[in-house]
């Protein structure tokens, strides 16, 4: 479906917290869009957020995790081992995790299908040519996240409607197909061009906006809308963690690294002492890695210290301003 971006600006899913249907309804109010994260969640938890904003008129869209391979028994039992004094300092007990879990990958599907959502992105992979059709069938508007332009290629032959297309620059996790060999060294206008001239569809730019020239320069460069998701992090109504909030106000961070430390997947976020010890050991193993690190994020978190936390950001985090999403869509957005 031919979907009409009114604002050039996209409320970005971000899974793990920050993104509340609050945040997409004062997307939606500000006149942008924004996307609700199923990632993590169950399929209720979802239907929850997707039962509030159904009824509401309002334009929003839902985004989904593809599966990935089956973690390998022997690296995730090494770095299981490896992070053991981890443990031990945070007082927790590391988990055998899954070597696979789909996330509910059908089941969420399934409910974008029957709930008619107006706008499903995917990241992680490319759904099969079936799930596209579903939910074209349902009127739904269909995204597939890509990194470079051999995944928008591949991607186009399922027939999406829009590529959002992430630079190395972007906050979380990247959407990478080939996590191994993944440096997230991109930045959103020189990606945009690469895919431009190997696709015909139409894109969206996203990685490292920070301020309105961002936005602008990716628009004058032909991006029909700039997703964004480090920018929105400190808005009022977003639900990202206060250790997180602190750390990002607190100016003690400088930079952000891409790492696979926490999850098993590369993924971009303020470098911090976690990341430091343990980014050159940890191997591609998502989402088992997730599952084993997160006893230790969440007693740090309750601890408030951000050292031991996933502190996802991208590189224009400096720009972030607390304050209503309305505001923070307003300075983005500025002619
Ligand atoms: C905290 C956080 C969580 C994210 N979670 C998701 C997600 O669940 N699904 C997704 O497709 N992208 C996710 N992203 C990536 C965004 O879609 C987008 O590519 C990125 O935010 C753009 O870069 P920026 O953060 O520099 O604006 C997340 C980004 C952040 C910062």
């Amino acid at each position: 479906m031919a979907w009409e971006f009114e604002s050039p600006l996209i409320v970005a899913p971000m899974a793990g917290g920050p993104s509340t249907t609050a945040l997409v309804r004062a997307a939606a109010a500000a006149g942008a869009v924004g996307f609700l994260a199923a990632g993590y969640k169950t399929p209720d938890a979802v239907a929850r957020e997707v039962a509030d904003l159904r009824g509401s008129g309002l334009p929003y869209g839902l985004n989904i995790f593809l599966p990935t391979a089956p973690a390998d028994q022997a690296a995730v039992d090494e770095y299981r081992r490896l992070l053991q004094p981890e443990a031990d300092r945070y007082g927790v007990e590391l988990p055998h995790p899954p070597l696979f879990d789909d996330d509910h990958f059908p089941a969420k599907v399934r409910l974008a299908v029957d709930a008619r959502i107006p706008l499903v992105s995917f990241t992680f992979g490319v759904p099969d040519r079936e799930v596209v059709a579903d939910l074209h069938r349902a009127g739904s508007t269909v995204i597939v996240t890509v990194t470079s332009a051999v995944e928008a290629r591949s991607s186009a032959t399922v027939g999406p409607d829009f590529l959002v297309v992430q630079a190395g620059t972007a906050g979380a996790h990247s959407a990478t197909t080939e996590p191994e060999g993944y440096d997230g060294s991109s930045t959103a206008p020189e990606l945009l061009r690469e895919v431009a001239a190997s696709v015909d569809l139409p894109l969206i730019a996203a990685g490292g906006t920070g301020t309105a020239d961002d936005v602008r320069g990716l628009i004058s460069a032909g991006a029909v809308a700039v997703q964004a998701g480090t920018a929105f992090l400190l808005a009022d109504e977003a639900g990202t963690r206060p250790v997180q909030r602190a750390a990002m106000l607190s100016g003690r961070f400088t930079e952000t690294v891409v790492t696979r430390a926490f999850t098993g997947r590369p993924a971009r976020g303020l470098r911090n002492r976690f990341i430091d010890a343990y980014s050159a050991a940890a191997p591609v193993a998502y989402p088992a890695v997730h599952h084993l690190t997160t006893p230790i994020r969440a007693a740090a978190a309750a601890r408030e210290d951000p050292e031991a936390v996933n502190l996802w950001a991208g590189t224009g985090f400096a720009e972030a301003r607390p304050g209503p999403t309305a505001e923070i869509i307003a300075r983005l957005t500025k002619i």
